[in-house]
């Protein structure tokens, strides 16, 4: 019996005792190898000093001042940080601004993407769309963006009304390509224009913004759009008026091997939300980037962003943000994992023989291996089986810790995990840990054949 009101209450979980690198040991001296830096956040791994000594010096100078009363030095020079990494046209004039998680961070989005359109007069425009299969959070505005019909089911009475199209998930392409993902133009091109015909039923003059992961992460298993998709969205957001947000608190600051998820499309969004990786982990903290031409509406009215946290831009976590941010370029590690990113999905190709892997995807160090029980079909695994769980569990016993996820076909099909290592992880733990998953996965398909 516990106080602690665990995320299930029907399972046990491990108490967490230390970690170093890519390893976190329990008390029960068990270590576990972390294929997935949490819930992909942990991306420098675990006890690099330099963050912590970041973190203890600005513990001694000042823990706490709130934003209605001071900005932090490491408040300004993160931002700073931040937005110099931004591409050259949102760059101009941008700013950033802290919180501390990734559900504030697309809550403050929507309000910031809200906000612009009041300041310039048109405030009639309310709707955000987005996408089935995303993830953009767990509060009210976060969770009615997200299309994940499991996480949304008990709070659907209090969300708002769904305003979602199809995400553009090419392993399960419409016109039905078979064994692969569809890596047809045409079909990224169908599945973009399906915005503009939400916008033209909606009333383009009532529409605000449109929000997208670059890489959807937990809710489709590291999914890559094809290449014509997000200029297309690009685009049809600009023939109307309205506001890309990229949602890039998974993809954001090098987990795709590029300081952007959206830069590998060549598309620059209008408002970026950042989080997860940002301090890596080692303080809560996420930000919203404005680009230059969203920050100036407020300039040119009011100023007054109406929004804000008790934590905004907490000094202390934006101490490990910026110690973070100066590690991964300090070591180039965003060079370091686009340099590796083939290596690391040919190691996964053993994978392939456990008989139970239809699709192996993602970018970077960022990877989706979904189950399916036929091949040619791509009919997966029935869903009360619950085989990314028992992969997931398998793999825990094995000391491997990677990140499950399901319900992502159609609201209750679906099977996959995601396996994001740190970008510090040496080659050998990479080979380490597709031994293991390899192993966990012929137990797991022998278990379920
Ligand atoms: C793309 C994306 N957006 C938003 C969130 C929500 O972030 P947080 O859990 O820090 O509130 C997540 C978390 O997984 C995410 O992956």
């Amino acid at each position: 019996m516990s106080e602690f009101f665990f995320r299930n209450l029907k399972k046990t979980y491990p108490t967490v005792a230390s970690a170093k690198g890519v390893r976190i040991t329990d008390t029960q001296g068990k270590t576990y190898l972390d294929a997935c830096s949490g819930a992909v956040v942990a991306n420098l791994g675990h006890g690099v000093a330099e963050i912590n000594e970041a973190i203890n010096d600005q513990l001694k100078k000042v823990a706490f001042a709130h934003t209605t009363q001071f900005v932090s030095e490491a408040g300004l020079s993160l931002a700073k940080k931040v937005v110099e990494l931004t591409p050259p046209a949102f760059r101009t004039g941008a700013r950033a601004y802290f919180m501390s998680g990734g559900s504030e961070a697309v809550e403050t989005a929507i309000k910031m993407a809200r906000s612009y359109f009041v300041h310039r007069g048109e405030s009639q425009r309310t709707i955000c769309f987005s996408r089935w299969q995303s993830y953009h959070g767990s509060t009210f505005g976060a969770l009615s963006a997200t299309g994940h019909p499991a996480r949304r089911k008990p709070y659907v009475p209090l969300l708002r009304a769904p305003s979602h199209i199809s995400a553009d998930y090419r392993y399960r392409c419409k016109c039905g390509f078979s064994p692969g993902p569809c890596l047809k133009d045409e079909c990224s091109i169908a599945v973009a224009d399906e915005l503009e015909s939400a916008i033209i039923f909606s009333g383009p003059e009532n529409v605000m913004a449109f929000i997208a992961e670059p890489v959807v992460g937990a809710t489709l298993g590291a999914a890559v759009p094809g290449r014509a998709y997000f200029s297309r969205i690009r685009d049809i957001c600009n023939k109307y008026g309205i506001l890309l947000i990229a949602d890039e608190v998974m993809t954001g600051l090098g987990r795709t091997g590029a300081a952007f998820g959206m830069n590998h499309f060549g598309v620059e969004p209008d408002i970026i939300a950042l989080g997860k990786g940002m301090a890596a982990g080692y303080q809560p903290l996420a930000a919203v980037l404005g680009s230059g031409r969203v920050v100036k509406a407020f300039e040119e009215s009011s100023g007054v962003f109406e929004h804000g946290f008790t934590y905004s831009a907490h000094p202390v976590s934006c101490a490990a943000g910026l110690a973070a941010v100066d590690y991964v370029l300090k070591h180039d590690l965003i060079e370091r994992v686009a340099a590796r990113e083939s290596a690391f999905f040919q190691r996964a190709e053993v994978l392939l023989s456990s008989g139970i892997v239809g699709d192996i995807r993602g970018k970077g160090f960022m990877m989706g291996i979904e189950f399916v029980k036929n091949f040619d079909s791509k009919e997966p695994f029935a869903a009360d089986l619950r085989i990314s769980q028992i992969v997931s569990q398998e793999a825990m016993k094995n000391g491997l810790l990677v990140y499950p996820g399901s319900g992502f076909i159609d609201g209750v099909n679906g099977d996959h995990i995601m396996v994001a290592p740190p970008f510090t992880t040496t080659d050998d733990e990479i080979s380490e840990l597709f031994e293991i998953l390899s192993r966990v996965l012929v137990t797991v398909a022998k278990q379920v054949r």
